[in-house]
């Protein structure tokens, strides 16, 4: 170890101990340092970096500084603006302060410089190794050392050189790092090194152990939060599940009562004991509840059967609740009478089918309460889905069962009256045909086990008396129809009307309006008034209303002015009661139109009277039908049109008229669409109306379907139009010869009012039609079995069939 002396100035350090080889920035503030820095600068000199003993003297004495020290250059010097100084130094080689030069501006030191001596003996590779691999690990420990330090280190060979590149990376005590740069021999130095190494490790692993407990302390309190909350959490479920065991107790019961079949009470339970292990709150748990409800509130109880029916009594409710309809009610007490005889409902169902208002949903009131029975009813107008009367299934979300099994629990007993309203509008589509599963329902062969979806248990139904009612037949699917009894309310005639409102309505409607008998007197007129100006319909709804508001108007009379008042309405004071008449009678007295002729419909609303008005304005032949005709009806307005052109001459026209003229053929009340072939002949007589200038007799009217040679076929639902034709006060009557055997059916007061000309030929239509005499064919005849055609146009449209 050589030593040669020089002067240097000095930089007196506070907690800095700079080794050799190191590179590191300092920053300068105190005045004498500054100078110092200055001088060195000024001279190109190096400078001696030596460590204050104590940090926090400000102003050191020579004694105050460590005598052993770094000499190092200054790479760069930067002068901040406070007037304190950065400065970039480079470790060279230690050095010791041999002594202090008298200098009052800076402090000046001798130095003698001290030089390395390594000796690479195999003690001191083992030292350098094994300070390299604790360093490593110290470093991996030691978040505050960069990863590099490692990288830096390891290429070093030199033994000194390797300890103090080590040392200037680590962090430790000021003293100690003083202590290894006084360490003047290498090995001593690694040996030192080591050991501050191996202890700082120490320092290091202690250091994460507690870091780890201390976290570990942080997460145990933290989990026995979560394990509070979750105890909490389990208590009050437990709380649920008491509250679900009261609940599931409930069920149980429930099931015990409904006195279900063995079978069936087997399926509940096991449901219920599926329940039981389920999650109270889940949806899951809420389905199979809502199903063990389903089977326990249905009536599974059998109870009175058809035996208990006494039928002068049921003969007596049912005359009691209704006027006229006879044949019906005679109808239903045989029905009721077998009943009572095979105690079981093996019959056909009985379809109530018949315009608004006729009394068909009354009527099935009255049977339940002629049979003492329950009555529940559902309307099947625009069900399309199969699902609707069979149910879903109860993997669908909100499932429920279908509307049979829903009216029944509605009703409460196995035995209802059950009616099914609007059988007629019921509608299939791609969800499946509701029709097919109303089959079942009503198949006595098979409805002793009906199978909802959603029960998925079989239900007997054979108990329950089912009643269908209609507006309209031809929408019914024939399968549905064939296990149907058909009952027609075809509508009432005035006559009927009137007994009804006297006999029925007045005594039902007054009281409910808290009036007496006394207060309120309507004469015969004015209800025929009421009958004919203000209503116009085949049932009795419409009269029922403006009996009410009749009634109401009166009630207010009364209330102010006194209890005792008599209110006699006649037909001048309607008036006064229920506006301006909503229709006029007719007056077949004048002259009809010419080029007009009076047809008859059929629609679900009864029968109907229709104008049919033909125009004949110049043109090319061409035929507008208008109104909202249907395909059927311009057919047969084109077959009417090739009848008269065949008889042109017959009517006294060239043969070539229609080439100079358009046809418009018009049913008014366009908004309505009419269908169906049986306004042929109408149409054809309008047209030869028009052509030949010459006006139909006004008191006629007429229905028959038309051949292209002049044929006249039969139509349906004679009994509905010839109650509209009376109604319109129509006096004759032209209808096919075919549907001269309905006549009988036909009310006799409108038999006797009524002149029916029956026709087999358009001649014999014209012969009716008109006053004038008009040139006749040869008679034809007309094949017997010939059939209507059959229409399957759906639409709720005016039917002509
Ligand atoms: N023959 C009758 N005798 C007594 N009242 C009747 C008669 N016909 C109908 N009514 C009364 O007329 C009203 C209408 O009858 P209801 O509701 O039964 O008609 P509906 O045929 O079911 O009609 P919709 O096809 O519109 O359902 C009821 O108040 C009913 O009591
Ligand atoms: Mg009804």
């Amino acid at each position: 170890m050589g030593s040669e002396k020089i002067v240097l100035p000095l930089l007196p350090l506070r907690d800095i101990v700079v080794f050799p080889f190191m590179v590191l920035p300092l920053f300068v503030g105190r005045e004498k340092s500054i100078l110092a820095l200055e001088k060195s600068m000024s001279e190109k000199k190096s400078v001696f970096l030596s460590a204050q003993r104590n940090s926090s003297n400000n102003e050191p004495q020579p004694t105050d500084i460590y005598e052993t020290g770094t000499i190092a250059n200054i790479l760069q010097i930067l002068k901040l603006t406070d007037g304190t100084m950065k400065v970039l130094v480079e470790g060279l080689q230690r050095g010791r302060i041999e002594s202090f030069v008298k200098n009052s501006d800076y402090f000046e030191v001798e130095i003698n410089r001290i030089h390395e001596n390594d000796q690479l003996t195999p003690e001191v590779k083992a030292l350098m190794r094994s300070v390299g691999t604790v360093f490593d690990q110290y470093v991996k420990l030691n978040q505050k050392i960069p990863l590099d330090a490692i990288a830096a280190s390891t290429n070093i060979l030199e033994p000194h050189r390797y300890a103090d590149t080590i040392a200037s990376y680590m962090v430790f005590q000021t003293q100690e790092k003083q202590e290894l740069l006084e360490t003047l021999n290498p090995r001593d130095r690694l040996n030192k090194l080591l050991s501050i190494l191996k202890s700082e490790m120490e320092v290091l692993k202690i250091e994460k152990r507690v870091h780890g407990r201390v976290r570990k302390q942080m997460e145990r309190s933290q989990k026995e939060f979560y394990l509070n909350e979750q105890i909490k959490a389990i208590q009050k479920e437990l709380g649920k599940r008491d509250e679900f065991k009261t609940d599931m107790d409930e069920l149980k019961q429930k099931i015990k009562k409904a006195k279900m079949p063995k079978e069936i009470h087997e399926k509940a339970t096991k449901e219920l004991k599926r329940l039981e292990l389920m999650q109270p709150m889940s949806a899951e748990a809420t389905v199979a509840r809502t199903y063990i409800e389903w089977l326990a509130d249905l009536p599974w109880k059998k109870g009175a059967g058809a035996g208990k029916i006494k039928i002068p009594e049921a003969q007596k409710i049912l005359d009691q609740d209704h006027y006229g309809l006879e044949k019906v009610k005679e109808r239903i007490t045989e029905h009721l009478a077998v009943m009572k005889l095979v105690k079981k409902i093996k019959g056909p169902i009985i379809c109530l089918a018949g315009p608004p208002g006729v009394g068909k949903t009354s009527l099935g009131q009255s049977i339940a309460k002629a049979m003492g029975r329950k009555f529940i009813r559902i309307s099947l107008g625009g069900v399309r889905d199969e699902a609707e009367i069979r149910g879903h299934r109860r993997t669908y979300i909100g499932a429920l069962p279908g509307k049979i099994i829903q009216g029944i629990k509605k009703s409460g007993v196995h035995n209802p009256v059950f009616m099914l309203d609007e059988i007629d509008k019921m509608n299939a589509d791609f969800r499946g045909d509701p029709s097919s599963a109303l089959l079942e329902v009503l198949d006595p062969e098979q409805n002793f086990s009906f199978n909802d979806h959603y029960l998925e248990v079989d239900y007997d139904l054979s108990n329950v008396l089912f009643i269908c009612t209609a507006n309209v037949l031809h929408s019914i699917p024939q399968p549905l129809l064939d296990r149907m009894e058909v009952l027609r309310l075809p509508g009432y005639t005035d006559q009927e009307k009137m007994g009804i409102a006297k006999n029925f309505l007045l005594p039902k409607k007054v009281p409910e309006h808290g009036l007496t008998k006394k207060n309120i007197e309507i004469t015969d007129k004015a209800l025929d008034s009421i009958i004919h100006n203000y209503t116009r319909e085949s049932g009795v709804r419409n009269l029922e209303r403006e009996i009410a508001t009749l009634c109401r108007k009166v009630v207010k009379i009364v209330v102010e002015k006194g209890k005792k008042t008599s209110i006699k309405i006649t037909p001048s004071v309607l008036k006064n009661f229920l506006g301006i008449p909503k229709f006029t009678r007719p007056e077949h007295e004048g002259p009809l139109e010419i080029g007009t002729a009076t047809g008859l419909a059929w629609t679900e609303f009864g029968g109907e009277t229709l104008s049919i008005e033909v125009s004949v304005i110049s043109g090319n032949g061409k035929l507008v039908p208008t109104g909202q005709l249907g395909d059927v009806m311009k057919e047969s307005a084109q077959a009417a049109m090739t009848y008269v052109r065949s008889r042109a001459s017959d009517f006294g026209m060239s043969k070539n008229f229609y080439q100079k003229n358009d046809f418009h053929i018009h049913i008014p009340e366009g908004a309505v669409p009419k269908d169906g072939p049986s306004a042929g002949i109408t149409m054809a007589v309008a047209l030869v109306s028009a052509l030949t200038k010459t006006p139909l007799r006004p008191e006629v009217a007429m229905t028959g379907e038309l051949t292209l040679t002049g044929k006249v076929l039969p139509i349906g639902g004679l009994k509905e139009k010839v109650l509209a034709a009376h109604r319109f006060g129509i006096t004759r009557l032209i209808i096919p010869a075919e549907n001269e055997k309905d006549i009988p059916d036909i009310p006799e007061n409108v038999r006797k009012n009524i002149e029916f000309f029956p026709a087999t030929t358009m001649d014999d239509v014209i012969k009716h039609s008109f006053h004038k005499k008009f040139k006749t064919k040869k008679k034809i005849t007309v094949p017997k079995n010939k059939k209507p055609a059959k229409i399957s146009s759906k639409q709720p449209s005016l039917h002509l069939s």
